[in-house]
Order: structure tokens, then sequence, then C-alpha cells
């Protein structure tokens, strides 16, 4: 078998066989396909797709590219939770740890940045001192101990994953239905927690971009789950703006931090799809029997201040400094050098935004990547004082960016002012929820 042979496949849409994905994501773990050649496949992937029992075999082959986790040996239902991707998405931060407080185990991989999108494993490294790279069985200790631990990927679990997610991200190839379905589900079944609610993600700070593309991925990815036996629920949730108010590293752990200790009212958009998840996460545990009942106890976790103290017992087992933990604690971590407002041109009310854009400007200022070896300042990025709906008045600010390197600066404001639209009429508001799929 030739790697030329099989692009030339993919770029004339023919269907590729078990072995032959099997060969393609061998091949690229162990060195003998470069990386040249598996970007030009993995763009053929995004233009011309690849059908459920593609996804399959690519889910399975890089699933077993690597260890897989065995969490039997944990109490009760090991479950776990995954985003496809957002900006400002901090739901892991609170979800987990409020979970954990209801009596869940929550065992959870995280993953880095990807394109615009933030990443949890970025977000805990923004807190000194917490060391994400643990062995298995230090994993598991810490869930035993605390009930819920999040950790980056391991050494060798789906190492296909970690090369390929590495290169889709320099590559322009994240934008795929069965890439990101693969991407995601390999690494979920791989870390072997029995239950699995996934947030897919849609609208312009996702990678899905129509709620059509939202569903065959929630669908496709619960199909996978079934297929290795596992209970999957996958909510499609709305990225047509920033999910929180914060996007960067520190400033997203803040929010988190902020929302944990009560100061997030009720019906903010973060707040209520933590509670959708958490929700899910409760039901699928077997903790609580309603909808009604698993948010009354996602609830009292938070106005008792248990999730919080759940997330500062993972952060000191995961080696960081919880005393930081506190909102004056959170506050120093997001000191930078210059607090730089962004002012609308124009009054009106907000009728829409380009989330990417916003990802990209906090990129910009230095909260992501834009090559593989990039360094991350966690203090930087941006808050936003606007939603959807908004009134705004001209030379209002807009967001604030959090900035240490003035480089890109300017093209930070333009992105911004770019991003947000501002009109005459209120528009209707897009739901915050379109679909649960089980
Ligand atoms: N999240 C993942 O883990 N993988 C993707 O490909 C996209 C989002
Ligand atoms: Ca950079």
């Amino acid at each position: 078998m030739r790697m030329v042979d099989l692009i030339e496949k993919k770029v004339n849409c023919e269907e590729l066989s078990s072995g032959e994905i099997h060969f393609i994501v061998d091949g690229f773990v162990n060195g003998e396909i470069p990386d040249y050649q598996m970007s030009a496949l993995l763009m053929a992937i995004v233009l011309n797709d690849m059908n459920e029992r593609e996804a399959a075999d690519l889910t399975l082959s890089m699933m077993r590219s690597g260890d897989t986790v065995d969490l039997s040996d944990l109490p009760g239902v090991k479950v776990d939770k995954h985003s496809s991707g957002g900006v400002g998405d901090t739901t892991t931060l609170v979800v987990a740890p409020l979970v954990a407080a209801c009596g869940g185990t929550v065992a959870k991989m995280s993953g880095r940045g990807l394109a615009f999108s933030g990443g949890t494993i970025d977000k805990l490294e923004s807190i000194p001192g917490v060391n994400i790279a643990q062995p298995i069985e230090r994993f598991k200790e810490i869930v035993r101990k605390t009930g819920v631990c999040v950790i980056g990927q391991t050494g060798n679990l789906v190492p296909a994953d970690k090369k390929m997610y590495a290169l889709r991200d320099v590559t322009g190839t994240v934008q795929s239905v069965p890439l990101i379905a693969a991407s995601i589900m390999s690494k979920k079944l791989a870390a072997g927690a029995d239950a699995i609610v996934l947030d897919v993600k849609v609208g312009s700070g996702a990678f899905m971009k129509t709620v059509d593309d939202a569903k065959r991925l929630a669908e496709l990815m619960v199909k996978m789950g079934k297929l290795l036996k596992r209970e999957v629920v996958a909510v499609v949730t709305d990225m047509n703006q920033p999910l929180g108010l914060s996007v960067g590293n520190a400033l997203e752990f803040r929010e988190a931090v902020q929302l944990l200790a009560g100061k997030v009212p009720e019906g903010d958009a973060l707040y209520e799809v933590c509670m959708l998840l958490g929700t899910q996460m409760l039901l699928l545990s077997n903790l609580a029997e309603s909808d009604e009942q698993a948010r009354s106890m996602l609830k009292r976790a938070v106005d008792s201040g248990a999730g919080l103290d759940k997330l500062r017992a993972m952060i000191h087992e995961l080696g960081g400094d919880e005393s930081l933990l506190t909102l004056a604690g959170m506050d120093s971590l997001c000191a930078v050098k210059r607090l730089v407002p962004v002012l609308a041109k124009e009054g009106g009310f907000v009728i829409g935004m380009q989330a990417e854009l916003i990802g990209r400007a906090a990129q910009v200022l230095g909260a992501g990547r834009a090559t593989k070896e990039d360094a991350i300042d966690p203090a930087v990025g941006l808050v936003m004082h606007k939603r959807v709906g908004d009134r705004i008045e001209q030379n209002e600010a807009i967001c604030t960016l959090y900035v240490n390197d003035e480089t890109n600066l300017d093209d930070a404001i333009q992105t911004m002012l770019e991003a947000v639209e501002i009109g005459k009429r209120p528009e209707t508001i897009t739901p915050m929820v379109y679909a649960v799929v089980r």
C-alpha cells in the first residue's frame, strides 16, 4: 500500500477500506507517513468527507493506536464530558467539580486549544504549579480521593490523535464532521469512562457552523459510543457568541471560580449550559432521577461552595497553588501590563457576533497558538461587556483587552470591531439548546 494512492483515492471521493484506514493511522503514528502526506489526506477528508463506516474505522484505529485506560476499579459510574470546542467555553472547570460535589465520579482527560477554540488543559496550566501530565495510577488516585480529576491525555493514550490534532490545528483541517467525531470519540473511548456527555457546539464560534452539521456530529458520536457499549448523550448548544464573558486562559479560569463562588446569576449562558451538562452527567451517573432534581443538586453545590472546594482539592492534588482560587487570587493571575477597552464606533444594539473572530483576537494577543511550538501567555485575552441583544452606545466599551505584548494589539482591536455587529434594531436571540441526542 502507498500513502500517495490513498490520498488520491480520497481526492477522487472514493471510500477507504478498514485496512487502508488502519494502514494510514498506524503509519502516521510510527513515523512512516510524513506530516506532509498526512496533511494532504486530512485536507482531502475535509473537502470530500467520510461515510459512517469510514468514521467508525478511523475512530477505532485511532483508539487502538495506544493504551486504553481501565477505570473499572474505581467506585460508581465513571462519567466524562467533552465539548466539541468553542470560545469562552469554560464548562469543564465548573461542571466537573460540581458533579463531584453531588457524589459523581468524574475522570476526564482534556485537550489543548485548537484553532480559535480554547482548551481546558491550557486553562488549568494558568494556575502556577499545576502539572497536567499525571501517570494513570496517580490520576485514578486523585479521582478516588476527591471524586474529580482533569488531566491532559497521558503519554500513550491515543497518540494518533495527539499527532493529528497538532497537525490539523496548523493546516486548516479541523473542520470536518468525521475527523472531529473520530478525534473526540477515540479519546473518550480510550479514557475508559462508562458514561459520556458530549457538548456539540454550533455557530460562529464553533467548528460546526450549521445546526444540521452539529446534529450529524452528535448522532455520529452517540452511534460510536453504542458500538463500544458506553452510555453517551450529546447536547447541541449555541456558540454564536462566546459562552462565558471571558476569553483567555486565566481569565476563563477566573470566570469559572466566580461562577462556583455564586457570583454568576442563573440565566447567564455559561451558568445554564453548565446546569444542562451537569444534569445529564448526574442522570447518567444514576445520582438523580429527573432534570429538576439534578438541577437543584447542582445549584446547592454552587450555593454551599462545595463545588469550589472540589476544584480547590483537585488543583491541590495536581500540584497547583489552590490558595489562588479565590476572587482576589484569580484577579492577581489576570494582571497584565495594559487593559485596553475596544469602543463601539456607533450606537444601537448588538445584533450578532462572529465568535470565531473573538477567539482569534484573544489568540493574537497571546492566548493561543499560531504554530505547534508557540507558548501561551495565561493572563492575556479579553472580557466581553456585551451579549447579543444588548443595547450599546457610541464609544461604549464592547470588551476590554488584557494585553502584555502589544505587537498585535491593533490587529486584535480591528478583529473585535469586525466581530461584533451593531444594528439599529435588536435581533431575535438564538436558542441556547438545539437538541439532546441519546
Ligand atoms: N475537539 C477535539 O477533541 N477534537 C477535534 O477534532 C475538535 C474538537
Ligand atoms: Ca503567537
